[in-house]
């Protein structure tokens, strides 16, 4: 029922109302968050290597997922980085994707589409290695994330000025044409 399709970087500006509205209603947070990850989402579609899919249901887009090459000097990669300490970071973040965003609507959410938002935005990437953070919770997303072959690298970090606890995940990339899933190598 849902037809996944890439967004170019115009796309995703010209979609900038309703990515942020999806946001909000998936992750239900306030206006004032939402204003501010809606800008944070305008800096990133500016990184290197930015890849972005949309989720449509007909006319209305219900779902989306985005990311970029993770790079030295960015805010989430260096808080990353002093969380993983120097040996897991060459490991782990020097050729990196770093999954920045993937939300579907309520609605519509429970129907396979996250799963295909995720796996199409992974698929084929010539990096290394894949990372996220998630809330350190037993969610929906954390279910997703491991069954799609992401593992644990940091429970219960506080990003600087945040109070809830998130988990840092990673995967590694096989940049070949395994399967989606497959490639999780330890
Ligand atoms: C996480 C999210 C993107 C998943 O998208 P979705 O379309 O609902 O997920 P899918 O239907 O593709 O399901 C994928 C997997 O997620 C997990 N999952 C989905 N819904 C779930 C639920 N209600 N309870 C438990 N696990 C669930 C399951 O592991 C599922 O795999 P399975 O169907 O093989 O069991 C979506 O639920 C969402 O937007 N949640 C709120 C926002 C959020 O947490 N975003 C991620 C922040 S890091």
């Amino acid at each position: 029922v849902f037809d996944v399709r890439p967004m170019d970087s115009r796309t995703f500006l010209r979609l900038a109302d309703e990515l942020a509205g999806i946001y909000a209603a998936a992750m239900r947070r306030p206006p004032e968050v939402v204003a501010q990850r809606r800008s944070i989402m305008s800096r990133h579609r500016g990184y290197a290597g930015f890849r972005a899919f949309g989720g449509w249901a007909g006319p209305r887009l219900v779902g989306f997922a985005y990311g970029y090459t993770g790079a030295p000097g960015q805010w989430w990669h260096d808080c990353v980085a002093a969380a993983l300490g120097p040996a897991r970071s060459a490991d782990w973040l020097a050729d990196a994707f770093e999954v920045a965003e993937l939300h579907v609507a309520p609605d519509s959410q429970g129907q396979g589409l996250g799963r295909r938002l995720l796996r199409a935005l992974l698929a084929g990437l010539p990096h290394r290695t894949t990372l996220l953070s998630t809330p350190d919770t037993d969610s929906p997303a954390r279910r997703l994330y491991r069954s799609d072959g992401f593992v644990d690298l940091v429970g219960g970090f506080r990003f600087p000025g945040g109070v809830e606890p998130f988990c840092l995940m990673g995967r590694r990339l096989v940049a070949s044409t395994a399967e989606p899933g497959t490639a999780a190598g330890q």
